[in-house]
């Protein structure tokens, strides 16, 4: 708390926004993974205002359970049927304690890159200079349809002039012609004095170009009760430009991506392609990491320090410990450890948690899997329901068959032990530490302490197959030439059962290596 901390600050989000042309109203469209009423809301809280009010009317319920869902202590405020956007603050006046003294700050739920700063100082300007109302204003090359700000000789506001409204004035020819070529235009932010707002929206009619209850009204009426009105221009257009349709929604969101990459930059993160870098507002990174071309950080995802990750990884809600690597990976719900290796081509859905120096390699999806410190599932996995012992083995193309098409079952493989090749693991089952599982095996059953389980049919091999099935074929004579050479040795005969399989069923790693001729 500092002294000039707001009474309180009205968020004005109950219009239509009919030029999104959407089914989503419009302060729930988002950029940088939040929605505008998000970052709205988070601007106001950062003015530490006592109270935080959010009016709304269209699709009310889908809104007012957002603004819940953000920020409990929020009060949500119905407009009526009066239009406008001085009925609107009058609504949330409303909700707010009926003795409420002090400033009153007024936002609008559609003006994403306004910041919590500006709102302070903006309370700030307005309690030290005694102003009933400071508006935030910006100097635009085009004002387009904003309301223009029309000063006096001595530069003081004397009124808000909506650009309809301007318009007839000039079509009038009248002493109010020349607002319409104003350049200073009203972003729709502003500092009030509770008890002038309050008396002021009372006298606001709707006799204009829009037959609705303007706010910008209570401008020339505080003149007229001989208070003043103070601007407080801004520099950073940015931060007043609002959203109406979906050109300004990714404009506003490529500008805001790039405020954000920056932040990052500066805390000491490398970036080496900002352009096509996408870090969300709540995602956090810690130093000395490096980002490559086209990697998208959204959500709640954080990253700590000295990783590296992309080139072209998306990771949503995922946290990603110091010094791990994490390579053309998609990852949500997602815990990558310290050290750990993830990629290329991984897909990491949600409840993977990798342990410290772990790794899951090309080609793994994996899914409520949890995979321990050192253990590695390398190349072409699927690990769905899984509990993985540290230091645990994953030989290439083991499928976790975790779904017997009518409920999930969990497999779980202890420390230290192997699960050889192309082998399937029917959950549930249970593979103890300190165990293997034989190449190609369909595992469905309990594998102990010290034990190797083989599970697959032993190799057969008929002589002379070649010879009477595949007659003539290139196939039929590269044996024969085989064998003709074998037979000109003399002393090696050919093989009768696997070279590659011991007598007890299990891989043998070295061939015995035959005769050259
Ligand atoms: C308003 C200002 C204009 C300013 C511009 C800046 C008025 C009369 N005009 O115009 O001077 O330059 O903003 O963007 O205030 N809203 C409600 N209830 C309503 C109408 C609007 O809550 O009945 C909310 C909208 O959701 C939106 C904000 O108020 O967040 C602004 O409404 P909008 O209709 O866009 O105002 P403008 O006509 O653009
Ligand atoms: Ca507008």
């Amino acid at each position: 708390m500092t002294s000039h901390d707001p009474a309180a600050v009205i968020v004005l989000a109950a219009g239509e926004g009919t030029r999104m042309k959407s089914a989503t109203p419009k302060v729930l469209h988002r950029i940088g993974g939040r929605t505008l009423l998000g970052h709205a809301l988070h601007a106001a809280r950062q003015a530490a205002p006592r109270h935080l009010a959010v009016v709304v009317r269209h699709e009310r319920d889908r809104v007012a359970a957002h603004v819940e869902e953000l920020d409990a202590d929020a009060l949500v405020a119905d407009q009526d049927e009066v239009k406008g956007t001085g009925r609107a603050c009058e609504c949330g006046l409303e909700a707010l304690p009926e003795d409420l003294e002090g400033t009153v700050l007024v936002t609008m739920g559609d003006v994403p890159l306004l910041t919590g700063s500006t709102l302070r100082e903006l309370t700030e300007r307005h309690e030290r200079s005694g102003a009933a109302v400071t508006v935030i204003t910006a100097e635009l090359p085009d004002a387009r349809s904003y309301g223009r700000v029309v000063r006096d000789d001595a530069g003081d506001v004397v009124a808000i002039m909506e650009f309809k409204d301007a318009l007839a004035h000039r079509e009038a020819g009248d002493e109010w012609s020349h607002v319409v070529d104003v350049r200073e235009i009203n972003s729709g932010i502003y500092a009030f004095d509770a008890a002038l707002l309050r008396s002021a929206l009372a006298r606001v009619g709707t006799d204009n170009a829009q037959g609705e209850k303007y706010l910008t009204d209570v401008v020339a009426i505080a003149r007229d009760e001989g208070r003043r009105v103070s601007a407080h221009l801004v520099e950073d257009l940015w931060q007043t430009e609002g959203v109406n349709d979906r050109v300004q929604l990714a404009h506003l969101g490529r500008e805001l991506n790039r405020r954000t990459v920056e932040h990052w930059m500066r805390e000491g993160v490398t970036v080496v392609d900002p352009a096509t870098t996408w870090i969300d507002a709540d995602v956090t990174i810690g130093r000395d990491t490096v980002l490559r071309p086209g990697v998208q950080l959204l959500g709640a995802t954080t990253v700590g320090s000295e990783a590296v990750v992309g080139p072209d990884t998306t990771l949503t809600d995922t946290v990603v410990g110091d010094r791990a690597s994490v390579v053309r990976t998609q990852a949500e719900l997602a815990v990558v450890g310290e050290g750990a290796s993830v990629g290329p081509f991984s897909y990491l859905r949600p409840g993977t948690e990798l342990g410290a120096d772990g790794k899951i390699g090309g080609f793994v999806e994996t899914k409520n899997a949890r995979i321990g410190a050192g253990a590695k599932v390398p190349h072409l996995t699927y690990c769905g329901d899984a509990t993985i012992g540290e230091g645990a083995n994953i030989g290439a193309g083991t499928i976790f068959a975790n779904y017997d098409g009518v409920a999930k079952h969990r497999t779980t493989v202890g420390r230290h032990s192997f699960v050889g090749s192309d082998s399937v693991l029917i959950a549930p089952v249970d593979i103890a530490d300190g165990a293997y599982v034989a190449a190609g095996s369909a595992i469905e059953g309990r594998v102990g302490p010290g034990q190797i389980a083989v599970a697959r049919g032993r190799q057969r091999n008929v002589d002379g197959w070649v010879a009477r099935r595949r007659a003539g074929t290139a196939t039929a004579r590269a044996a024969e030439d085989a064998l003709a050479r074998e037979q000109g040795d003399g002393d090696v005969p050919p093989p009768e059962d696997s070279p590659h399989t011991r007598p007890d069923g299990t891989d043998d790693p070295t061939p015995p290596r035959r005769a050259e001729s």
